[in-house]
């Protein structure tokens, strides 16, 4: 028998407790506001329950060494450093009361990236590992208790809060909310990874993770799809940026196709795409010099025809760790689209072309494609998406293209109308031999393009492209047009009639 069969069929029991409980059960928990109040500003969790494991070297097998609050010998003993960075991770609900292989690769890399800082897992397992909406009642507890524990090393340590880093994956994201509301002071920065969604989503700012909880609250947002009006992770914006790669539902590389196995497909897919939050995470702490950008956009639609490409006013930011900080905004949504593997970062360009209809072309519904050639590397072709639209005609279009290669500075695009050249020929043959005497023409479509305004997202480099060999403008289905950077007196420039 497959092994994986038990791990399906406990999560479909999880499954089906956490949408009965976010289908009905929850509209009870909605009204009873009083929970908070009820707690005291001392962890009400017997010690020992959460375990403050503080890594000391990058030997993962290695056990570490334990914090207690209120015990001074534990600090001296793990060496804990008070004018270091002191970075918490926080994990999420868990079905096998394990750490999962994530937890191994952040924190190596967190360790490789800041050397001196306090690297403390959060272990809630006992706690975690329970029907969802039980470990979503643990959350409160748990952020109390690492609060009364960042209490204690101020008192202690003289810890400045401002130094301390929580990073939250899923349920692990709203826990350290919890932290930052109870803790006194304010914490630097909290980092949710794709927050948990069910029994979050729409609830009032206290109870999940917001803005107010940290200095700056920064989110990635990677396993939004909705089913049975539920979504894994958090949909709406909760932090002062809001990331979601991707569009923050499908993921490169987590489609079924992509996941092996048979049984397992749905959970993997699942995995994979809340995951993926984290792995971003980690690659943004080891591939620093080469950062992914993220740029502010009302949606994700608006995002993928190209139209936020903008840096200006602090539009774009890097994504993960190396965010910075900015004050939450009206709209707090970032996107970019990235690669299936680490290094996860491509580089966005937009396109506009001003696409006229020469001839017979009013439903020719063109499809294009592009190839990048750049000081570098070439793309290949690439798909022009204009997501369920259709190319304007007479109209100017703007497109995002992605590459996942750096190819260098942009040289040379090669724009071609996929479509079978000959298709038109053998119409036009299957026409004369039909109606000869009608003595028809062939309808093949013609349209024009002059030039291509870019915009590289990764640079913010402008430039305009020009028809190579001026008098091949027009395009028809089968063929294809090069544009290279603009001579001067090809560049489109206002020019002053006084200098002339
Ligand atoms: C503690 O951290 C600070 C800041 O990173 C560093 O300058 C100092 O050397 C560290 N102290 C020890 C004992 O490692
Ligand atoms: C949540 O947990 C508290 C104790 O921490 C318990 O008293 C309460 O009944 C729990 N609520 C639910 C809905 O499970
Ligand atoms: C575009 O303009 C041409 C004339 O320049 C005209 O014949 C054609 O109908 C127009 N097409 C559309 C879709 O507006
Ligand atoms: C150019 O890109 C191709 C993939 O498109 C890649 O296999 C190749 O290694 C790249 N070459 C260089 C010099 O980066």
């Amino acid at each position: 028998m497959n092994h994986k069969a038990p791990l399906l069929w406990i999560f479909l029991q999880c499954a089906a407790a956490l949408l009965s409980f976010a289908l009905g059960e929850n509209a009870l928990l909605k009204g009873e506001d009083s929970r908070l109040d009820e707690f005291s500003s001392e962890s009400t969790v017997p010690n020992g329950v959460i375990k403050y494991n503080m890594r000391k070297g990058l030997d993962l097998d290695q056990e570490g060494c334990y914090l207690q609050t209120g015990r001074k010998t534990c600090l001296e003993e793990c060496g804990f450093n008070a004018t270091a960075k002191t970075i918490f991770i926080i994990h999420g609900w868990t079905m096998s009361g394990m750490f999962e292989s994530w937890m191994h690769k952040l924190i190596s890399a967190v360790m490789q990236r800041e050397t001196e800082a306090n690297v403390i897992i959060v272990d809630w397992l006992s706690m975690a590992q329970q029907l969802y909406p039980d470990a979503v009642n643990h959350t409160q507890s748990v952020g109390l208790d690492i609060a009364t524990m960042l209490d204690w090393l101020q008192d202690e340590q003289q810890l400045p809060l401002g130094n301390v880093h929580l990073i939250g994956y899923s349920l692990g994201a709203h826990v350290a909310g919890y932290a930052g509301t109870y803790v006194r002071g304010t914490i630097g920065r909290i980092t949710g990874l794709d927050p948990a969604g069910p029994m979050f989503e729409g609830v009032e700012d206290q109870r999940r993770l917001s803005p107010d909880d940290a200095d700056f609250v920064d989110v990635l947002h990677t396993y939004t799809r909705e089913a049975l009006g539920v979504s894994i992770g958090i949909q709406q914006p909760i932090g002062d940026i809001d990331i979601y790669p991707n569009g923050g539902d499908v993921q490169p590389g987590c489609a079924l196709g992509d996941v092996l196995a048979v049984a397992n497909n749905f959970m993997e897919v699942m995995k994979c795409e809340h995951e993926r939050a984290v792995h971003l995470f980690v690659d943004s702490l080891m591939n620093k010099d080469h950062m992914s950008f993220a740029f502010q956009c009302t949606g994700p639609d608006r995002f993928k025809k190209g139209i936020c490409l903008s840096c200006r006013k602090n539009r774009c930011n890097n994504i993960g760790y190396n965010a910075r900080k900015m004050r939450k905004r009206r709209n707090s949504k970032m996107y970019l689209k990235t690669r299936a593997d680490t290094p996860f970062g491509g580089y966005h360009y937009q396109m506009k072309m001003h696409v006229f209809n020469r001839k017979h072309s009013d439903d020719a519904d063109p499809t294009f494609y592009m190839q990048l050639y750049g000081a570098r590397n070439d793309t290949s072709n690439i798909f022009v998406d204009v997501h369920d639209d259709n190319v304007g005609l007479n109209l100017t279009n703007t497109f995002l293209v992605f590459t996942e290669e750096d190819i260098g500075d942009l040289l040379k695009i090669r724009l071609s109308w996929e479509g079978d050249a000959e298709s038109w020929n053998s119409v036009w043959k299957n026409i004369k031999k039909s109606f000869w005497t009608w003595n028809t023409k062939p309808q093949k479509p013609v349209l024009e393009v002059r030039r291509i305004r870019v915009k590289a997202g990764e640079t913010q480099k402008k430039f305009t492209f020009c028809a190579q060999d001026p008098s091949k403008t027009e395009i028809s289905p089968g063929d294809s047009l090069t544009f290279v950077k603009c001579r001067d007196g090809w560049e489109v420039k206002p020019r002053k009639r006084l200098a002339m």
